[in-house]
Parts: structure tokens; C-alpha cells; sequence
């Protein structure tokens, strides 16, 4: 049976393990410093029966449960408060992610890892360095995330089915990513045709604070449900080998050219990871992918 380690047992890893489990995408371990990750895994593993599903979900505190996995999603870290930036966490994330990474090497050398703790592009690159894997075996989950938030907002305001809007959102995962105007279209119509300027400038503005937006109403903590489903798409794209395009942080050698940093591009996603780097004509939004580059190199700066 497939596995899928789960290093972080909080409203984002649980949601995760939950969707991906109903999906009996493999067998999930979840991991997490505390004894009560134990209940939650066996609170979903006795859910699966309604769904027909017979992945296992177990919970442990010990490392040597992820031997062998297929993939590894690390959400282990502390989530934004309010007036709180994702760099915000970068000191104390970086530390916990170097842990991880540390035992991810030692039990599952052959796993994919998918990094979800913020800030993002940068806990990629120590993950990176940490494993010492090669980059088609490391990248971020956020892409996903900004772009199905871009669906909503754009699916509501039109009063369509988001199955009729598709949409990229690349860049970093902060205030500077890029939602691609020139690559959302409505059933195949680009954007421009069937949305004014001004609403849609709004909603791009919308999308870039959606982390934050949710974050002020939670009180505490951060979003977690479309997060959990952005990475379960991830995995369900890597076990099935859709090699379909998504974007994802992913550590860049030349492409879109950026040198030695993570940052959000389109990827073809398969059994192998990340099996290309899209190079995708984005108009005038490249220069805004170059600005949100030199923002996630100054963070990465900051950490060596
Ligand atoms: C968000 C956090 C998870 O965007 O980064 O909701």
C-alpha cells in the first residue's frame, strides 16, 4: 500500500490526512509531538467505512512510523496569528523544519516531500538543504491554495460553477504572489472578456490577502480547509502520475530567470514529483513574478 507521512498534526495536517484518506490515496501516518494525534487518527480511520475507503490512519509520536513513505507532508509549525506576517514565523519554523527534515532523511530517503509551513518558499529551501534530495523530490504547497481561492472569488462575482474557471496564481506565497490575468479564463474565455478591470483588481487583491482574511475571523490560527484539500490535490496528482500543470514552489535553476530560490511556477506534476518547470508566456505579469522573486530571495538571505 501506498504511504503518505503527515509530519504535523494540526488543523491543516489533520484536514489533509482526512481528505486524503477518504480518497484511500494510500495509508496515512500522522505525526505530531503530542499523545493526542493518536485519537485523532483513529477517530478517522473509524470514519472510513462512510466512505468506502480502506486507508489506514495511524497516529505516533515516534519517526520511525514514516520508514518507507511514499510522500511527506511536512505541516509541523507555528500558523500566523493576527498581525502576523508568514515571515513572521521564519526563525522559529526554520528550526522545526530542519528537525523534520532531519528524520525524513534518515527513515524515508526515497520520499517526495511536500513543504506547507510558512513562510513557505523559504522553509522549501531549508527543506532542501536539509534532505539534500533532488529538487524534483521537494517543493511547496501554495499555488494550489492561492489559485482555488482565485476560482472562488472569480466563480461567485460571475455567478458561474467553479468548474468553468481556471486560473494560475504564481509567485510567492505572500502579499507579492501573482494571480496571471492573461492565463484565467472563464469557460475557455479569457478574463478580460467577460469581467471588468476594476472588479477584477479587486479580486486579485482579495486572493493575495486570503490567508490574512480568514486568519482575522478564526481569532487564532490559520486557514486549514483549503489548505488540506490544496495538498491532497498535490498528492492525488503525484500518485496517479497526472502530470498535470500546477503551480508549486519549486526550486529554480535558470527558469523564468531566478537563480537559487523557490518560488511559485507552473510544474507538470507525476509519480516522480516535479517533472517539468512550465515555461509559460505571462505578458506583463512577469514583471510582477520578478518583484515577488526578489522578495523570496531577501527572506532566503535573511536565513543563511
Ligand atoms: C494561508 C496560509 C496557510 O494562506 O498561508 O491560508
Amino acid at each position: 500500500m501506498t504511504k503518505i507521512s503527515i509530519i504535523g498534526a494540526g488543523a491543516v495536517g489533520a484536514t489533509a490526512a482526512f481528505c486524503i484518506a477518504q480518497k484511500q490515496l494510500g495509508d496515512i501516518v500522522l505525526v505530531d509531538i503530542v499523545e493526542s494525534v493518536k485519537g485523532k487518527a483513529l477517530d478517522m480511520f473509524e470514519s472510513m467505512p462512510h466512505f468506502g475507503s480502506d486507508s489506514k490512519v495511524t497516529g505516533t509520536m515516534d519517526y520511525k512510523d514514516i520508514k518507507d513513505s511514499d510522500i511527506v507532508v511536512i505541516t509541523a509549525g507555528f500558523p500566523r496569528n493576527p498581525g502576523m506576517t508568514r515571515e513572521d514565523l521564519l526563525e522559529k519554523n526554520s528550526q522545526i523544519v530542519k528537525t523534520v527534515c532531519k528524520n525524513i532523511k534518515k527513515y524515508a530517503p526515497n520520499s517526495i516531500v511536500i513543504v506547507v509551513t510558512n513562510p513557505l518558499d523559504v522553509m522549501c529551501y531549508v527543506a532542501f538543504k536539509e534532505t539534500g534530495f533532488d529538487k524534483k523530490r521537494v517543493f511547496g504547497m501554495a499555488g494550489t491554495l492561492d489559485s482555488v481561492r482565485f476560482r472562488c472569488f472569480i466563480a461567485d462575482e460571475l455567478g458561474v460553477s467553479v468548474s468553468k474557471v481556471d486560473a494560475l496564481v504564481l509567485g510567492g506565497h505572500g502579499d507579492s504572489m501573482v494571480p496571471v490575468k492573461r492565463l484565467t479564463t472563464v469557460d475557455g474565455k479569457p478574463i478580460s472578456n467577460v469581467m471588468d478591470e476594476e472588479t477584477l483588481n479587486k479580486i486579485i487583491e482579495r486572493t493575495k490577502n486570503g490567508g490574512i482574511e480568514v486568519i482575522n475571523y478564526l481569532g487564532s490560527g490559520s486557514a486549514y480547509y483549503a489548505p488540506g484539500t490544496s495538498i491532497t490535490e498535490m498528492v492525488k496528482a503525484i500518485l496517479n502520475d497526472e502530470k498535470r500543470i500546477i503551480p508549486a514552489s519549486v526550486y529554480l535553476e535558470g527558469e523564468y530567470g531566478q537563480n537559487g530560490i523557490f518560488l511559485g511556477v507552473p510544474v507538470k506534476l507525476g509519480r516522480n514529483g516535479v517533472e517539468e518547470i512550465v515555461e509559460l508566456d505571462l505578458g506583463s505579469a512577469k514583471k510582477l513574478l520578478d518583484e515577488s522573486a526578489e522578495i523570496t530571495k531577501k527572506n532566503t538571505e535573511k536565513l543563511k
